[in-house]
């Protein structure tokens, strides 16, 4: 008899363990760790649309393309899953102006192989300079996710200039 009345008593415990619980043991699976960029990984970007400026330009209502190269010199195989950015205050960061949008891709980046992917943006934004930031999410052969920087950098927001053709309309 005594047992059962301990069961009894237990029973509300375990479940209210779980009940607790269960919401962290869903979210802990849900977020995988992200490492961050392993040394032997270089990524550089170069914006495709003026390559020879000292600092680059991103013309509004226009198609951005920014080349990504991804060098990996390691001894993992790795894919290219995404990448996604933002465009923050050169001053500060942490302060976030725009989210940009994020592509989806699936690249084999072999060892010792050198891979270049093109990420396309628009915007339309008030002329001024910000700093971009693209992040390029990829992972190994055994599902380990890394966050590598694809660019950094300080840009100038500018609007289209008028061709011409639109001077005369
Ligand atoms: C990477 O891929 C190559 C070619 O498929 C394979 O021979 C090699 O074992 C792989 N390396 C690792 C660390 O999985
Ligand atoms: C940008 O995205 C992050 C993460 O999704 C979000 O927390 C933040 O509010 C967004 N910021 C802007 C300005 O859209
Ligand atoms: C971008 O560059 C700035 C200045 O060099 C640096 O402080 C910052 O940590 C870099 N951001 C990332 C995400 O690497």
């Amino acid at each position: 008899m005594e047992i059962f009345k301990t069961i009894k008593n237990i029973l509300p415990i375990f479940l209210l363990v779980v009940l607790v619980f269960a919401p962290f043991l869903v979210l802990s699976k849900e977020e995988p760790t992200i490492y961050a960029q392993p040394e032997n990984v270089e990524i550089t970007g170069e914006f495709t649309d003026n390559p020879f400026s000292r600092r680059y330009s991103v013309v509004n209502g226009q198609k951005n393309t920014v080349k990504l190269i991804f060098d990996n010199k390691g001894t993992l195989n790795y894919t290219i899953n995404a990448v996604a950015g933002a465009l923050v205050n050169k001053d500060n960061p942490n302060e976030i102006y725009r989210n940009l949008t994020a592509a989806k891709y699936s690249l084999k980046a072999p060892s010792m192989d050198h891979v270049e992917l093109p990420y396309y943006f628009y915007a339309e934004f008030p002329p001024q300079e910000l700093d971009i930031i693209l992040f390029v999410f990829f992972s190994d052969d055994e599902k380990r996710q890394f966050r590598g920087v694809g660019y950094n950098g300080t840009v100038t927001i500018v609007d289209p200039e008028h061709s011409l053709f639109d001077l005369q309309l």
